[in-house]
């Protein structure tokens, strides 16, 4: 059985090896200095299954039977899964914004349509990202609405990690995690559990759905359109060609009059025939002609 302080060194064409499979499955690109990062968390997974070669590991995800499973455990291993409750407000307030507009906007129009905000997050990891916005948008004022026209919002977090997806759906937090949560927030959209816990209210929790898919693949996925797309600390893992593809499926996705919100590092110098950019401080954002 290999431990940690006897895994082999790794010589630099077997990191090539496992960069190259991490990027060709999921994007994510592991720079030369990450090595030490991969062979610690290449090293968990081999002590828990036994082995003491990397590629005698590496051969395994190929071709052995539940070489899939294996895979989705190491994949969360491999991944960067930060993230924390309102960790970009200028973004979450832009967000806020484009939603306030779409109520004036229903307020003032003859339509008796319901008016239905549906919103994306992409690599939401364990959900904060999304209940940040779903608290944001609960909180909105709607008595502009006539009575008789609804406000409905929903949230999709999207992420290639099947335990940060488990956890997302749970809504588990323990209390330091909330530290960027007001009081009242927290009075309002948590419930207290044993032991320093809080749970998101079911009332917030019934408004998302996590679902499990790799960005690289959204060519595959169902076109369904979004009012805002929120891809905030994800691309920044991939190469510059990756994200450009990936952002295109994106704008894709921007229902029209749609907000697409980046996070500041994610892609440099967008440029593409359907969206707009937004003036703000600090994110990227870019709005879809045709609202
Ligand atoms: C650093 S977290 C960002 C979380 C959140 N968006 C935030 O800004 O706080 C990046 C997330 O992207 C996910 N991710 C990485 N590659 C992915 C892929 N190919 N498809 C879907 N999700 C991916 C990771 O699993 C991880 O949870």
């Amino acid at each position: 059985m290999a431990a940690y302080d006897q895994m082999p060194d790794m010589d630099s064409e077997e990191f090539k090896r496992w960069q190259s499979l991490l990027e060709e499955r999921t994007g994510v690109w592991l720079s030369e200095n990450r090595k030490s990062f991969l062979i610690t968390n290449l090293a968990q997974r081999m002590r828990e299954k036994g082995f003491d070669s990397y590629q005698a590991y590496f051969e395994s995800l190929d071709r052995s039977v539940g070489s899939a499973v294996e895979w989705a455990s190491l994949v969360d291993l491999l991944t960067v899964h930060e993230t924390r409750f309102f960790r970009d407000n200028e973004s979450i307030e832009l967000v806020k914004k484009h939603v306030e507009k779409m109520i004036k906007n229903a307020s003032k129009s003859d339509s008796a349509q319901p008016l239905n905000a549906q919103v994306w997050s992409v690599g939401c990891s364990t959900g904060e990202e999304v209940y940040s916005l779903a608290m944001m948008l609960s909180d909105l004022d709607t008595s502009k609405l006539e009575r008789t026209k609804k406000f409905y919002f929903g949230l999709t977090g999207v992420d290639i990690s099947f335990p940060a997806l488990a956890q997302a759906r749970e809504g588990i937090y323990h209390q330091r995690r909330l530290m960027h949560v007001s009081p009242v927030l927290i009075e309002k959209y948590f419930d207290s559990l044993a032991d320093g816990y809080y749970q998101v209210k079911n009332q917030l929790r019934h408004r998302t759905c996590f679902v499990q898919a790799n960005i690289q693949e959204l060519e595959s996925s169902p076109k369904q359109l979004y009012d805002v797309i929120y891809c905030q600390n994800v691309l920044i893992y991939f190469q510059n060609n990756r994200r450009q593809q990936i952002v295109e499926q994106l704008v894709n996705r921007l229902a029209p009059g749609g907000l697409l919100v980046l996070g500041p590092g994610e892609l440099n110098n967008l440029s593409h025939p359907l969206i707009e950019k937004v003036s703000t401080k600090h994110c990227q954002a870019y709005l879809r002609a045709g609202g």
